[in-house]
C-alpha cells in the first residue's frame, strides 16, 4: 500500500485574557521574580476564568485553525485532543469539542501523554491520513493545567499555565508534510511527575472524604535530567529517520518547560536562538498545549515558509517523549 503525504493545513491557538505574573505569585508562596526568571524563563502565565473549561480552550484554538485550513468543521473525519486536564473522566473532550464545532462526520478521542501528548495526536492522526482511511483531521493540544496546581507550592506552581493550540491535517504534495515521527515511553520514570490521585487507585469519592489534593507532584531535578538528555536525542533521532541532518533545521519547536533544557537542546543540535521558537515567558509550560501555540504563534509571526524543516520535540510525564520533523 503506498502512503500518502500529510502535513499541517491550518494552525491556531487560544489562550485565557487573564495573566498571572511573578510579581503576584511572590504575594503567594516564598518565590521571588529573580529565582524564577533565571531559573526557568518565566515571567507570566495565563489563567482560564472560572466559566472555562478544557473544552472551551480548544474550541477556540479549533475555529481559528479550521478557518486558516479553509477546512470546514463537517469536512473533518477526526479529532484528537491531546490532554491531562480533560473537563470530566468521559465524554472525552475530543466530543465535546466535536459537538461544539458541529464536527458530525469526525470520530473523537483524547490522548493523554502529558507534555508529549500533541506529537503522540500528530503521529495518531497523520497515520489515519497517510494510509487513506481519513482526509482530514484535528489535533489539539489543551490544558487547565491551573486546575491540577497547587498554589502553595512554590516547586511547581511558577510552572505551569493553561492554554490550547490546534492544527488540521490533510493531505500535502509528495515532497512535503511529516517526514518522521519518534514517540517514546520510560514507565520507570512515572513517579518522577505525576496526579496521582482522582483516577481508579484513588477515587474523587475518598479525595472528598480525606480533604486531599489533587495535584501536580514533580521531582524538577531528575525531570531537568531527563529532559536535557531526551529532547537532543529524540529530535536526533527524528532527523535520522527523515534522512535529514542538523544543518537542514530551518525552525525548532521545543516543548516549552523551561528555558535552560530549551538552550541544552539548541547547543546539541548547533542551531542559534533565532531558529527556535521561545514563548515560554509569557505562557510557563502548558503541557500538551506548548508546541501547538508556539507553531500557530510561528505560523502568525510568519516566521516559517513553504519548504521549510521544523522540527518539533517534547518530553512529558509517563515518562514520554515525541519528536518530528515536519516539511513545510
Ligand atoms: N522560588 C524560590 N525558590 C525555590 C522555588 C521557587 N519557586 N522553587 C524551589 N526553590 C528552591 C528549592 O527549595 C531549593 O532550595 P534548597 O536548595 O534550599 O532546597 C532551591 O530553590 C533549588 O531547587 P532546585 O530544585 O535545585 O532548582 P532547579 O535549579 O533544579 O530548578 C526547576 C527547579 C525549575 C523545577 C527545574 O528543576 C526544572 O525546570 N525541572 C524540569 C521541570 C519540567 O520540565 N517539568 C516538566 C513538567 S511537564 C508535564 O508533564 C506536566
Amino acid at each position: 500500500m503506498s502512503l500518502r503525504s500529510v502535513g499541517v493545513l491550518g494552525t491556531g491557538k487560544y489562550v485565557p485574557e487573564r495573566v498571572l505574573t511573578n510579581a503576584e505569585l511572590e504575594k503567594m508562596v516564598d518565590t521571588n521574580d529573580e529565582w524564577i526568571v533565571s531559573r526557568t524563563g518565566i515571567k507570566e502565565r495565563r489563567i482560564a476564568a472560572e466559566h472555562e473549561d478544557t473544552s472551551d480552550l480548544a474550541f477556540r484554538a479549533a475555529e481559528v485553525a479550521l478557518a486558516a485550513a479553509g477546512i470546514t468543521a463537517e469536512q473533518l473525519d477526526l479529532i484528537v485532543v491531546a490532554t491531562v486536564t480533560p473537563d470530566m473522566a468521559f465524554p472525552a473532550t475530543a466530543c465535546i469539542v466535536q459537538e461544539r464545532l458541529g464536527a458530525k462526520n469526525a470520530a473523537a478521542f483524547d490522548l493523554s501523554a502529558a507534555c508529549s501528548g500533541f506529537i503522540y495526536g500528530l503521529a495518531n492522526a497523520s497515520n489515519f491520513i497517510a494510509t487513506g482511511m481519513y482526509n482530514y483531521a484535528l489535533v489539539i493540544g489543551a490544558e487547565c493545567l491551573s486546575r491540577i496546581t497547587d498554589y502553595t507550592d512554590r516547586n511547581t506552581c511558577i510552572l505551569f499555565g493553561d492554554g490550547a493550540g490546534a492544527t488540521v491535517l490533510g493531505p500535502v504534495e509528495a515532497e512535503r508534510g511529516f517526514k518522521s515521527f519518534v514517540l517514546g515511553a520510560d514507565g520507570t520514570g512515572g513517579e518522577l511527575l505525576k496526579v496521582e490521585k482522582g483516577g481508579s487507585s484513588c477515587p474523587t469519592s475518598e479525595l472528598a472524604a480525606e480533604a486531599k489534593p489533587n495535584s501536580i507532584y514533580m521531582n524538577g531535578r531528575e525531570v531537568f535530567k531527563f529532559a536535557v538528555r531526551i529532547m537532543g536525542s529524540a529530535a536526533e533521532e527524528a532527523l535520522l529517520k527523515a534522512g535529514k541532518t542538523k544543518e537542514d533545521i530551518d525552525l525548532l519547536i521545543p516543548h516549552q518547560a523551561n528555558t535552560r533544557i530549551i538552550h541544552a537542546a539548541l547547543e546539541r543540535l548547533n542551531l542559534p536562538e533565532h531558529k527556535c521558537v521561545i514563548n515560554l515567558p509569557y505562557y510557563a509550560n502548558t503541557s500538551a498545549a506548548s508546541i501547538p501555540i508556539a507553531l500557530a504563534e510561528a505560523v502568525e509571526q510568519e516566521r516559517i515558509s513553504q519548504g521549510d524543516t521544523l522540527v518539533l520535540v517534547g518530553f512529558g510525564g509517563g515518562l514520554t517523549w515525541g519528536a518530528s520533523v515536519l516539511v513545510w
